[in-house]
């Protein structure tokens, strides 16, 4: 699934982006674009980040990342 179409962005690319460390909207934004076009992904972004965020899958991150 496509979280910005603006950028081509997939729940995917964001959660591994998560999982590397990038823990906020804005860090997302400098490595993958996200919601620096028309904005509209930035609250899907956060609630990913959220989500994802203290999860103690990560060990098992390809359940996660399908
Ligand atoms: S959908 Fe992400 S910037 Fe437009």
């Amino acid at each position: 699934m496509y979280v910005c179409v603006c950028h081509a962005v997939t729940e995917r690319q964001v959660r591994e982006a998560v999982q590397d460390g990038m823990h906020s909207v804005r860090a997302l934004r400098d490595h993958l674009g996200v919601a620096s076009e028309c904005g509209k992904c930035a609250g899907c972004a956060h609630g990913i980040i959220n989500e994802c965020r203290g999860c103690a899958n990560c060990e098992e991150a390809e359940a996660c990342l399908g």
